[in-house]
């Protein structure tokens, strides 16, 4: 029997840890079948049917009954609260914004999605947030057309210290995630004003990216983006570069594939690179792309689900902020993992560590941010 638990999924195995006593009614009303203990499919059966929500887990953090909050309810924050209220996976979701009116105007909007998910949505304070487990920060300026990331800096900086005072104290199991840009940078200085483990601290980084760049590949070989291992590292923004040297699509190396060898990849790297500005240009900004990956890390959170993401994550050997992927977790980034780079790439990877690294010491001797 405990062979065959290690081989379920984890998510199901940290239901099953504890089962409820049989023969009760749980809160559905549902009598838990007298038969959980006896059979090993009848458990399993059991574990699915009758998911954590009614249950606790091993580490009693397991999804459903966890609050999250997204500060910033505008196009971003109130994209990834919609998608991260249909992954039903949340309890509730706070939305948090300067501009009280819009954002129960939003909280409305975003309630009349209820018939198709049982994720509450209301409207809260900073100090509400401090207190859920995953925060989620979206709040303030975005690009212009033409306009860096790295230029929203000094108004995002304010905004963000602002946010991050009202949250205190922040429990101290909360997982914070940084969207708003440029998101290295503000996920350092977050760490630092936090008060939390750097591992709790992480930013969206180049998931956003990546995503962009399976999907290109996607198109190019007609093989579902989810079957394509390759990323984008580097920093969110212009120096981010793509790790041709450890992809792979079934297990073949991506290099291997005629497709790739005659590709410009530095043509290539641009156009993911400047996808975003491409689209500000047509609609103004963008927010489904980022929605999409911000809520499934919401997700790999809340479940606990171990997932590998390329984001912002201190690392230590390199003094900065940086994505590079990383094991998603209910403790936030549960590791980091090495990532064999070609010698080019090792070279981009410098250029991107050592712009950041500046930025980021240039601002925090700016402001006075004493490092954690
Ligand atoms: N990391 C990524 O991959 C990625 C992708 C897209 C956008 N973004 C960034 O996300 C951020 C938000 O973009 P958007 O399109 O949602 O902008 P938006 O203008 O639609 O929304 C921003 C919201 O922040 C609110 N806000 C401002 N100051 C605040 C404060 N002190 N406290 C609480 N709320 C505050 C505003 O009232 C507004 O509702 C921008 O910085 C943008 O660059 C990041």
């Amino acid at each position: 029997m405990l062979a065959l638990r290690s081989t379920l999924p984890r998510y199901v195995r940290a239901c099953y840890s504890r089962p409820p006593l049989t023969g009760q009614v749980n809160k559905l009303g549902v009598k838990i079948p007298s038969t959980f203990n006896q059979s090993s499919s009848t458990a399993i059966k059991v574990a699915i049917q009758y998911p954590c929500r009614h249950y606790t887990t091993d580490k009693e953090r397991c999804g459903t009954s966890k609050q999250v909050a997204v500060v910033g309810a505008g196009a971003v924050g109130s994209t990834i609260a919609l998608l991260t209220m249909m992954k039903n996976v949340a309890s509730e979701i706070l939305l948090v914004d300067q501009n009280g009116e819009f954002a129960l105007g939003q909280t409305w909007d975003l309630a009349d999605a209820n018939i198709v998910n049982s994720t509450k949505v209301r409207q809260g304070t900073y100090k509400e947030a401090g207190q859920s487990e995953v925060v989620v920060i979206t709040a303030g300026a975005k690009q212009q057309p033409g306009e860096s990331r790295q230029q929203l800096i000094d108004r995002n900086y304010h905004i963000l210290k602002e946010i991050i005072g009202g949250m205190q104290p922040i429990r101290k199991d909360a997982v914070i995630m940084l969207v708003t840009n440029p998101v290295d940078t503000l996920t350092l200085i977050a760490q630092n004003l936090s008060g939390l483990p750097r591992s709790q601290v992480f930013g969206s980084g180049t998931f956003l990216d990546t995503s962009r760049l399976t999907v290109y590949l996607s198109d190019l070989f007609d093989i579902s983006a989810s079957c394509i291992h390759a990323y984008v590292l580097g920093e969110h923004g212009d120096s981010q570069f793509i790790a041709w040297n450890a992809a792979s699509i079934g297990g073949r190396p991506l290099l291997s594939f005629p497709e790739v060898q005659k590709l410009d990849k530095e043509k290539v790297r641009l156009s993911i690179a400047n996808k975003a500005m491409d689209i500000i240009q047509h609609k103004g900004s963008t927010y489904y792309g980022i929605g999409a990956c911000a809520s499934s890390i919401c997700e790999s959170v809340l479940r606990n689900s171990m997932d590998i993401r390329p984001l912002s994550v201190y690392v230590k050997e390199v003094g900065t902020v940086i994505s590079l992927p990383a094991k998603v977790g209910a403790n936030g980034i549960e590791a980091t993992l090495p990532i064999p780079l070609g010698p080019e790439e090792h070279r981009q990877f410098m250029e991107s560590v050592k712009k950041l690294r500046e930025i980021g010491e240039r601002y925090e001797n700016l402001n006075g941010i004493e490092k954690s």
